[in-house]
């Protein structure tokens, strides 16, 4: 949820934290600080609100900490206890000023560790969960920071990832994790710690990801890994594939847009070398099936949460279609708290663009446990849910900035369609219908080039609906999930309280909420369905809704009598969901940069949601 950033180097550690907490601001925007270690002395410096406010008052500080240090920490925070106020913000200094630490999660038992430490006259200052553990690191500090941060943490209860340091050892920075994500950067003479990989790539492509209950001593000499019994434990150093200019805006006005634009690209990453037309099917190795493995499948449960469950639902409505296997998505937090039915015959498919999603994650271990067999789909390399699945897919989409999700849905959708191939394949899908889907798959670029084409059109429409504070998207079939999405989109970027729903399904009750003041998106493409979901769209017109129509190329007719329309690639149903949804990101985009929203941003969200 927070960005965490440790640093300890040869170079000025107050410009690489800033820079750093700059890349990952998209994991939490409400407020920020650094601290550095110098000639002894801890500075500190905090800011309510963003980055660029906190790098103002970095460069306007005169503390000689800031200026000569190099070695630091820093934070930007997603509020999960107390405001976003300065008080509240990270670093934390323990009541001592000796002991500074950054952290990212939630310590469920912080109340009772704060009355602990009451008892013995140490008062916490600020309202958040995260002051208790540095307070208590400090108590149990007995000459050697590692040996306090394992005692301590032994302690606490929830998630963590953690950096600290102490004016007491000048050459040491000490990080940990459980449950919150924590990467290593082996640079050149030094070395970056960070929550993800954004903030390590412009120094090193070397990084070592940390376990649950791991912990590493940075020093001077590198870095050195422990558990919390101080049993050494080794992990991999792996190569990160992203290139820190992909993580730049360029000459976009946002990287939302930026993220829809790169879609043909994402989707040919996403597909290259996965499309085998001989056969009719898809290679995913990752997946690592064997025919007689997929052959075992009785049921397939999709889980995610946000726009990772939408695309799961896409891929349920292909699974069902072309290999006639069961499959369902579950909501993650629901599955992994409502004791789910599962067996060894069940893959258990988690899809998630960051990797760290709480919930997703919490539902991983909960289908393992119950012996099904597991795959992910994620899009950050190395993530947790990658590691821990060890089977699945990358969807290569490239880093996704902007925390409304574009790229990475169509990519987990175009994904999702190969996998109902490969299955489809190994059951009753003949080589003629596998080819000519994977042909289909593969012009996916191509029919999304068509949508960007008319963005001008897209944005002349959205602009005309930006000041309504209401809407709604229908859709049926394949484009059910779509209409969820649009809404999703919607709701987040632009704050206009937009609800997806299947078409059918407002006349028992939704289509009270219908007026002039909320327009309804109606997704009315030429699959099967369309005719019933024009005439739902009739009766959204007929109690004075505003339709705009979304209609296949060549069959425009369909948006005979509605107030706009927008036309997409005429293509099968099972495809119809990416060019449809690239449509609906535009109109997004276009309604909130018309309400001057702060798209790559939005008030109250984060990229990455690593607690409860
Ligand atoms: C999507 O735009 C949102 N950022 C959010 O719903 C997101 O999809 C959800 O938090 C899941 O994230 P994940 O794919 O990284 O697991």
């Amino acid at each position: 949820m927070c960005g965490i950033i440790g640093y300890f180097g040869k170079r000025n550690a107050a410009e690489i934290l800033v820079d750093g907490l700059r890349r990952m601001e998209y994991r939490g925007y409400d407020s920020a600080g650094i601290a550095c270690l110098n000639d002894g002395r801890i500075g500190l410096v905090k800011n309510a609100g963003k980055i660029k406010g906190l790098r103002e008052r970095v460069d306007a500080s005169e503390q000689a900490e800031l200026l000569h240090a190099t070695l630091g920490l820093g934070h930007t925070r997603w509020a999960t206890h107390g405001a976003p106020n300065e008080i509240n913000a990270h670093p934390h200094l323990d009541a001592s000023g000796h002991f500074v630490m950054a952290h990212n999660g939630i310590i469920e038992n912080y109340k009772s560790i704060k009355e602990g430490l009451a008892k013995h006259g140490i008062k916490c200052v600020s309202e958040t969960d995260s002051e208790a553990l540095v307070q208590l690191i400090a108590y149990c500090y007995n000459g050697n920071l590692e040996k306090a941060v394992s005692e301590a943490l032994k302690k606490v209860k929830g998630t963590y990832g953690i950096v600290v340091m102490t004016d007491h050892e000048p050459g040491k920075l000490v990080a940990a994790r459980c449950g919150s994500p924590i990467v290593i950067g082996i640079g050149n003479n030094e070395t970056v710690v960070a929550s993800d990989a954004s903030a390590i790539i412009p120094h090193t492509r070397d990084a070592l990801y940390l376990e649950d209950y791991d912990m590493a001593v940075i020093t001077a000499d590198g870095v050195q890994m422990f558990d919390l019994q101080h049993a050494p434990v080794s992990r991999d150093v792996t190569e990160m594939d992203w290139d820190s200019d992909a993580a730049e805006k360029g000459d976009y006005a946002h990287f939302m847009l930026k993220e829809i634009f790169e879609q043909p690209d994402a989707i040919r990453n996403a597909i290259r070398g996965r499309l085998d037309f001989d056969m009719g099917t898809s290679i995913l190795s990752g997946l690592d099936f064997s025919p007689r493995d997929a052959a075992q499948i009785g049921r397939v449960l999709v889980v995610g949460c946000g726009t990772s469950m939408n695309a799961g639902m896409v891929g349920e409505y292909a699974i069902e279609e072309m290999a006639g296997i069961p499959a369902e998505v579950e909501q993650a937090a629901e599955f992994r708290y409502r004791n789910p039915i599962v067996t060894p015959h069940d893959l258990v498919v988690a899809i998630s663009q960051s990797g760290e999603t709480a919930d997703t994650l919490a539902a991983v271990r909960e289908a393992k446990h119950k012996g099904a067999v597991v795959a992910g789909l994620c899009n950050v390399v190395g993530s947790t849910i990658a590691r821990e699945t060890g089977r699945g897919v990358y969807l290569h989409a490239g880093p996704e900035i902007g925390v409304a999700s574009t790229k990475a849905f169509t990519c987990q959708v175009a994904v999702m369609l190969m996998m109902a191939l490969k299955l489809g394949r190994g059951r009753r899908m003949t080589r003629h219908e596998g080819e000519k889907i994977s042909r289909w798959i593969e012009r996916l670029p191509e029919l999304i080039e068509k949508v960007l084409a008319q963005d001008e059109t897209i944005k002349a429409v959205a602009q005309k609906y930006a000041d309504h504070e209401n809407a709604f998207f229908i859709g049926r079939g394949y484009l059910y999930p779509v209409a969820l999405e649009g809404a999703l989109k919607l709701k987040e970027i632009s704050y206009i309280h937009a609800e997806g729903y299947h078409a059918a399904e407002l006349k028992h009750g939704p289509i009270a909420l219908l007026s002039e003041n909320t327009p309804v998106v109606a997704l009315l493409n030429n699959i099967p369905g369309k005719e019933k979901s024009i005439g739902n769209a009739e009766e959204c017109k007929a109690r004075k809704a505003p339709v705009i129509a979304v209609v296949s190329e060549g069959d425009e007719a369909a948006a005979e009598g509605f107030n706009d329309m927008i036309v997409v690639p005429d293509c099968p149903p099972c495809i119809a969901p990416i060019p449809t949804v690239v449509a609906l990101q535009l109109l997004s985009y276009h309604i909130a940069a018309a309400r001057g929203c702060e798209i790559d941003q939005p008030r109250n969200l984060a990229k990455s949601v690593t607690v409860e």
